[in-house]
């Protein structure tokens, strides 16, 4: 029996910010966030589409009846957690009607969380094969204006049903991870902003993905062998190159040299929707494997995929995927793609002053949003410190422009 992802979708917040026109504000050549840096647009969300509403609305099209009977568990994956008691999970159980004898829970460990909580799930599935598990990755993440991160911000959701006997991606039991107390990317509780040494979260970065790979080499050169792709999180979209680059000057196995040249033939492919979306933190891995099961043209059923998640702190695992026949079929392409080709541009002005605006931290009520403009669930209103949630059936108004002056 195999284990894995059985379904998957993402969403993304109806704005976005075109880079070139970051770069003229910032006084940037355009090149360097394109190419550089490797990154085109970046996903803005407004206050109503919050991490809990973005992952809602990835969530939605995946269930149907029986599934949300099915799921033991809800597990959602964060590093935007507005809330340090009550788990995100908590909310998501109830928007989606999931049963109610079931666990809801948090993970956190920067970008690294989502993956811990994929192999929590599919462990409790392989004890129990007749149960799913949901799991939940969103986040918004926030640099400071004109620090030289801003440009690698996003925003979005992946969402993925676990099952025994999965349609699109089995996941291995055999994994590598790997921890080291580290301070390249952290945000105490009293920032908005992450706290980050760039330069040196790259070289974090790539060190630890040549140590997973040197070790894993060790271990199971058969499995190193076979794999056809490696996806990998990325902050931006040049980051998995520059650490696939470092293995091959570092690691002069022949294997490694000969393998390095196929994962760089089909790097691109992985990061087409990322380029567009930005990092989305836990998600960002697995919106790399969507892009790569949607523009992928080489890959056949039972091809070996490595996922490489790493969250700063930091936290690194190497996962093994395994391909399933038909995978395509369970996808709704169109409709992902159709988010993107259907969100609206900010200028910058209206992207800075999105960024500036936050919730009321008062007992008072504050409506966040009095009718949403797009199909979907987003947050209403916070009252007593309380988030409440609509789900809107219908666009009110389909040529509603946004309410940023
Ligand atoms: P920077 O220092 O402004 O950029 O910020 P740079 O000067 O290093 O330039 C970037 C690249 O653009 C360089 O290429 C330049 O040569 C090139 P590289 O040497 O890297 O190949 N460049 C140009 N190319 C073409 N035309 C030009 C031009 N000019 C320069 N005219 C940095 C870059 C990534 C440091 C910054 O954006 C940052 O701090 N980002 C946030 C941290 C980050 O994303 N780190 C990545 C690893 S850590 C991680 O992935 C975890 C994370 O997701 C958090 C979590 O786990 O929760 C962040």
């Amino acid at each position: 029996m195999s284990v894995g992802i059985d379904r998957i979708n993402f969403y993304v917040p109806r704005f976005y910010l075109d880079l070139r026109e970051l770069a003229q504000a910032r006084q940037q050549d355009p090149d360097k966030y394109t190419i550089g840096i490797g990154q085109d647009q970046m996903a803005i969300a407004p206050l109503e589409q919050d991490i809990i509403a973005m992952a809602a609305n990835a969530a939605y099209p995946l269930l149907e009846e029986d599934d949300k009977d099915l799921i033991d568990m809800v597990l959602f994956a964060t590093e935007t957690s507005f809330d340090f008691s009550k788990a995100a999970a908590v909310y998501l159980h109830d928007l989606l009607g999931i049963q109610p004898y079931a666990r809801a829970v948090e993970f956190k460990e920067a970008c690294y969380a989502g993956t811990a909580a994929l192999q929590m799930a599919c462990d409790y599935v392989r004890l129990r094969p007749e149960r799913k598990v949901l799991v939940l990755t969103s986040d918004i993440s926030r640099y400071g204006l004109s620090s030289s991160g801003e440009v690698t911000q996003g925003a979005g959701a992946v969402a993925f049903v676990v099952s025994a006997n999965p349609s699109i991606l089995a996941i291995s039991s055999q994994s590598l991870a790997y921890t080291s107390n580290q301070f390249d990317f952290w945000r105490p509780y009293y920032r908005r902003e992450a706290l980050v040494d760039g330069k040196f979260s790259n070289q974090l970065y790539q060190d630890i993905f040549v140590r997973l790979m040197g070790q894993f080499l060790n271990i199971d050169r058969e499995t190193i062998a076979e794999l056809e792709t490696i996806h990998f999180h990325l902050p931006y979209s040049k980051m998995g190159m520059k650490a696939l680059k470092a293995l091959r000057d570092q690691n002069s196995d022949s294997l490694i040299q000969e393998k390095v040249d196929l994962w760089l033939e089909r790097y691109p492919q992985t990061t087409y929707l990322g380029r567009r979306v930005g990092n989305i933190y836990t998600g960002s891995l697995y919106l790399s494997l969507i892009s790569s099961l949607i523009y992928q043209e080489s890959f056949e059923p039972s091809h070996k995929l490595a996922l490489f998640s790493y969250g700063s702190g930091a936290v690194a695992e190497l996962l093994i995927g395994e391909l399933q026949d038909g995978y395509q079929k369970h996808l709704d392409i169109e409709s992902m793609l159709d988010q993107l080709d259907q969100r609206q541009a900010l200028t910058v002005a209206q992207y800075e002053q999105l960024y500036q605006e936050s919730i009321p931290v008062t007992e008072d009520e504050f409506i966040v949003c009095q009718q949403a403009t797009e199909p979907g669930f987003y947050l209403h209103r916070v009252d007593g410190h309380r988030r409440f949630y609509i789900f809107n059936k219908i666009n009110p108004n389909p040529k509603t422009e946004i309410r940023v002056e």
